[in-house]
């Protein structure tokens, strides 16, 4: 055994012992109340179906984008489909990440600057956090949608001010208080970061989330929609000015380092927004 295995032995025995080892799982034949799966379109036969007929009317065929957007990995369907997502979530423009962790470490790590604060909600997903540690900002946390102690500690903030929240907490389903929020962050010149990973698909017409159905969408900086939870496929965008989705291409590593998402990824969001569309009693249903 190396130094390697005892340190990896170690490590496992104490999550043992304390009672969370985390383990790999199959689940079949059970009722759902754990997964992200919220409308059931992951399982939708109808919307695979959707999907693959859809794959072969797009021309041409890639099995994989091949390279970063950058390079070889871009084409004329993923622009028609960011304009689709650009108009879902009444944006100038969208921008499609390889995931929703990608999308928030990218805004995170690029926009705010050295000089420049960050906070984020105690609860806010571990790419937030992550993304928050990329950046040379300083980074602060607050208590869980305690506007009271946010605006405490704005009020010794420097340069420019981000404030990146979630709209709908997945842990305990409740929501971010979006109205006291953009209020705050007007008084303060402060710009919101909204991660709308829980509500896009669950909120708002077409799915559009909780900024857009509560009409909050043109106070809010910069948006990301993630589609590997209630839209039943995978991937995710930023919604935002043409600004950002223009700086977001030139300086966001988590963008131009990696591989484009394939072809049948992009179908898979094109199709399931239009799923959507055609079944608005799900939302209900949930
Ligand atoms: C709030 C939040 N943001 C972002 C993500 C990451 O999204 P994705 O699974 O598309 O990487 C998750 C997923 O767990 C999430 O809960």
């Amino acid at each position: 055994m190396t130094s390697l295995d005892h340190f990896f032995d170690d490590r496992l025995l104490a999550r043992e012992q304390e009672d969370r080892l985390r383990k790999l799982s199959v689940q079949e034949n059970l009722i759902d109340f754990c997964s992200n799966d919220y409308l059931g379109l992951a399982r939708s036969q109808e919307l695979a179906q959707a999907i693959s007929q859809k794959t072969g009317t797009i021309q041409p065929l890639r099995n994989g984008a091949s390279g970063s957007r950058l390079l070889s990995g871009n084409n004329s369907y993923t622009e028609e489909v960011e304009s689709k997502l650009a108009q879902i979530f009444k944006s100038e423009a969208a921008l499609i990440f390889n995931s929703g962790y990608a999308a928030n470490q990218a805004i995170l790590s690029s926009v705010p600057q050295r000089g420049d604060t960050i906070f984020y909600d105690e609860l806010a997903h571990a790419c937030i956090k992550d993304g928050a540690r990329l950046s040379m900002a300083s980074r602060f946390s607050f208590h869980h949608n305690d506007l009271n102690d946010l605006e405490r500690k704005i009020k010794k903030a420097k340069g420019k001010i981000f404030i990146a929240v979630e709209s709908i907490y997945s842990m305990d389903g409740d929501q971010c208080p979006l109205a006291g929020l953009v209020t705050l962050s007007k008084k303060y010149n402060a710009f919101i970061i909204l991660d709308e990973a829980h509500s896009t698909g669950v909120f708002g017409d077409e799915g559009n989330g909780l900024a857009v159905s509560g009409n909050f969408h043109e106070e809010i900086a910069m948006r990301i929609y993630t589609f590997g939870k209630a839209m039943g496929v995978h991937g995710a965008c930023v919604a935002g000015s043409k600004k950002l989705i223009n700086y977001l291409i030139n300086f966001a590593r988590p963008f131009i380092y990696t591989t484009a998402l394939p072809l049948h990824a992009i179908v898979s969001i094109d199709c399931a927004f239009e799923f959507l569309k055609n079944h608005p009693g799900f939302q209900k249903e949930l």
